[in-house]
């Protein structure tokens, strides 16, 4: 069984929701999971964690909310490699802006860049496609958690 760290960014709650429902099912496949509104690299690090998925909107012009951006920064600023970390990043965004899910594609760039393992491609959850998100994403962490 996994033991995931679970990072929101979130500004007005839609990634939050879709991350409290994906911890929900998380815990009943048996793994543990840590929600982190504030996610940080001291928590990243206190625990051995086989995974960390990441779930957040953007905003502005595809920047990364205000919740997100302190863990976003740590990680470019001594973070140590994550060579065998699995990660997973589950993209809320709306395709009419420019930069459509930009905050996600920059946390997955940082993620690439420390050498963490993607196993399953991230999906992008558009605003303008659908209302129910947490549907979407409950069906792409199940193969997430399959390939764990
Ligand atoms: C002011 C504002 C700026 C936004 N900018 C972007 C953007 O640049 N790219 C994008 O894909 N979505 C953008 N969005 C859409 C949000 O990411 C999307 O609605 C998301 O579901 C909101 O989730 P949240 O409530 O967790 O923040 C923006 C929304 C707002 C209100």
């Amino acid at each position: 069984m996994a033991n995931i760290y679970l990072v929101v960014g979130s500004v007005t709650g839609t990634a939050l929701g879709v991350a409290e429902v994906l911890k929900q099912v998380i815990e009943v496949a048996g793994h543990s999971v840590v929600l982190d509104e504030h996610a940080s690299l001291a928590t990243l690090n206190s625990q051995s964690w086989d995974a960390v998925l990441i779930c957040t909107s953007s905003t502005g012009k595809g920047e990364i909310p205000n919740n997100l951006m302190p863990f976003y920064n740590e990680l470019a600023n001594g973070a140590s490699l994550l060579a065998k970390m699995k990660f997973g990043v589950i993209a809320l965004g709306n395709s009419s802006y420019a930069n459509f899910c930009g905050a996600a594609n920059l946390m997955e760039q940082r993620f690439f860049e420390l050498q963490a393992l993607c196993p399953v491609p991230k999906v992008t959850i558009d605003a303008t496609e659908t209302t129910t998100p947490e549907r979407d994403a409950k069906f792409w962490l199940k193969e997430f958690l399959a390939a764990l």
